[in-house]
């Protein structure tokens, strides 16, 4: 068979030099609709013949449909972009993981950005899905110093999941951070501990301060006191966590029992505790927050307030998808929806009576 213009040795094209659907009419003696009934299977039927002389133009050619034409005809792309912190956070690893299965069930591909916590980025990235056409974005905002959110969005579907800046207007879906702390905190008094302390989060992140203020609550109203020089603020790290714990050891009085704003700073702490020849929980009781994979295997293993992950991803995915709905429909739409999830205390064995 000859070759065609801007085929190689191989007859087929490089990317740049992709088939179109007019080469392969051209190949196999058809017209260019033709073409399009075999592919997308109608609307109108082709007799089997023909139908095999367009597969064969097709493998011959390596063509594949541009769904970039088709999306901009149909306006849907069934991309949907992932904006979040830092996809090295076992929490943001994790509901990556499971929005990506939810997307997949309904049809949707995701594409990923790390914003790295710098608000900059995370508005490069979110124009760049802008300009990729995704039909909606999921959001994990920035912890921006003033709170804001970038203005680069267009009209697109944005829902906001974990976390919401203060000034948030549209879609969200968070956890009960303040549930979560009064779990927490309920669960050491349970164990007799009177002297506890804290290793949380930047007290600007919204969610950061209501885990610290839900579990200060119960000990105010257990007429607990919560000692300052016991809490530390740290960054939501294993190293930030391993830091706090240190310098709360290196003091000459310690709690009995330690609350981390998540489970990367518990097992940062758990590390700095060991290190110390301290044993958990005979010496200390360590919790944690979100109950990563990772807190099943840390030793011993992880107490924690377990944030629902496929409930966060499935609620996220349904309210999006909600709002693609209404934008294809060129209808108003609903209000927006501030939506706060539940969550559950899982203890285990790092955990345990307060020492006499
Ligand atoms: O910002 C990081 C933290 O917030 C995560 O570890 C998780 O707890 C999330 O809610």
């Amino acid at each position: 068979m000859s070759r065609m213009a801007g085929e190689g040795a191989t007859g087929r094209r490089t990317w740049h030099e992709r088939a179109t659907r007019d080469d392969v009419a051209a190949r196999a003696g058809v017209s260019s609709a033709t073409v399009s009934y075999v592919v997308n299977n109608g609307p109108r039927p082709v007799a089997p013949e023909t139908r095999a002389r367009v597969l064969a133009a097709i493998a011959e050619l390596g063509y594949h449909p541009d769904n970039i034409a088709r999306s901009l005809r149909v306006r849907q792309t069934h991309v949907l972009g992932l904006v979040l912190p830092d996809s090295a956070n076992l929490f943001f690893a994790e509901l990556a993981r499971r929005l990506e299965l939810r997307a997949d069930e309904l049809g949707y591909s995701l594409l990923l950005c790390n914003s790295q916590e710098d608000v900059e980025r995370e508005a490069t990235h979110l124009a760049a899905l802008r300009d990729q056409r995704v039909d909606g974005i999921i959001l994990v905002p920035a912890d921006a110093p003033d709170g804001s959110v970038p203005s680069v969005l267009d009209g697109i579907p944005v829902v906001a999941l974990d976390r919401a800046p203060p000034d948030w207007t549209g879609d969200s879906v968070r956890t009960d951070a303040r549930q979560g702390g009064a779990l927490v905190a309920r669960h050491l008094l349970g164990l007799g501990h009177r002297r506890i302390g804290f290793i949380h989060g930047p007290l600007r992140l919204a969610h950061a301060r209501e885990r610290l203020e839900g579990a200060l609550l119960v000990l105010r109203e257990a007429a607990v006191q919560a000692r300052p020089e016991w809490s530390r603020p740290s960054s939501f790290d294993f190293a930030g966590g391993w830091e706090a714990a240190q310098a709360l050891l290196s003091q000459p009085d310690h709690p009995t029992a330690l609350c981390c704003s998540n489970d990367a700073m518990a097992i940062g702490a758990l590390a700095a505790l060991h290190a110390r020849g301290h044993r958990v929980p005979s010496d200390m009781s360590v919790t944690g927050f979100d109950d990563v994979p990772l807190a099943t295997y840390a030793i011993p293993a992880l107490t924690t307030v377990a944030q629902p992950f496929d409930a966060m991803a499935a609620t996220a995915l349904a309210t999006l998808l909600e709002r693609v709905g209404e934008v294809n429909a060129g209808g108003p739409g609903l209000p927006p929806r501030q939506q706060t999830l539940a969550i559950g205390l899982v203890v285990r064995g790092s955990t345990g009576p307060a020492r006499a």
